[in-house]
């Protein structure tokens, strides 16, 4: 399974920022057709808000992937400790290649499942699009809660299955086959229960076959 991760994240890596980003106009006819018009830009514009511009705590990026959603807000934050985490080296050296010149920004290979942090290390963690790409859900969200602080915020958005017929025979019988997505994929019903049982508050918001939220520990 990780190798299959690493492999399709490998041969995506010089397409991935286009599709997601929509940035030609096949990108945008896939997203149109498969995602019912769900902009990931603005999904990203509306998580990315939730953390304040004068934000100065610890904050882990899991998974950064090729950081293209995150690289000017992250580059901004000066006074914050950012980590980005991501278990492709591929990914990982993209988000270097935009973001390695900063102090206050590291980076680390891993595997969410098993981080390699101290409980309660950071004040947010950040996972985006990444869930549906975890193989291990309940230790990815089990180590993402481990590692938050006491009042930390954890923000995420993610595929959820059950919203949309074709987004969902798309996920599984495509994206999944490649890696780059990886079952099983949880409901709006499921997660909400899921997050109810780690958090104190949940802000959950839906677009689309795309969920999106805060949560306070
Ligand atoms: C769809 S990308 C999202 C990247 C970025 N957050 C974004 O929104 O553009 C999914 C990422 O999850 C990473 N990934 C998959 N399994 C992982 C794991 N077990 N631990 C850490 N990262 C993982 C992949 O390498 C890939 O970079």
């Amino acid at each position: 399974m990780a190798d299959k991760i690493q492999s399709a994240y490998k041969s995506s890596k010089n397409i991935y920022d286009d599709v997601l980003t929509q940035g030609n106009l096949f990108s945008r006819l896939y997203i149109r057709f498969f995602w019912s018009g769900t902009d990931d830009n603005e999904i990203a514009r509306r998580i990315l808000q939730y953390i304040p511009d004068n934000f100065s705590g610890t904050l882990l990026d899991v998974p950064v992937g090729t950081a293209v959603f995150t690289e000017s807000k992250w580059a901004a934050l000066k006074g914050a400790y950012i980590t980005c985490l991501d278990y492709s080296d591929d990914m990982l050296s993209r988000a270097k290649a935009r973001l390695g010149q900063y102090g206050h920004i590291g980076f680390v290979q891993g595997d969410v499942g098993n981080l390699p942090m101290q409980d309660e290390t950071y004040d947010t963690v950040l996972s985006m699009n990444g869930f549906h790409a975890f193989p291990d859900k309940p230790k990815a969200f089990s180590e993402t809660y481990r590692v938050l602080k006491q009042g930390g915020e954890f923000i995420a958005c993610f595929y959820i299955k059950g919203k949309s017929r074709i987004t969902d025979w798309l996920v599984s019988s495509i994206l999944s086959k490649k890696g780059w997505f990886t079952p099983p994929f949880q409901t709006e019903d499921e997660l909400r229960s899921m997050l109810g049982r780690y958090y104190a508050e949940t802000e959950i918001h839906t677009d689309g076959s795309i969920v999106y939220f805060r949560c306070k520990k």
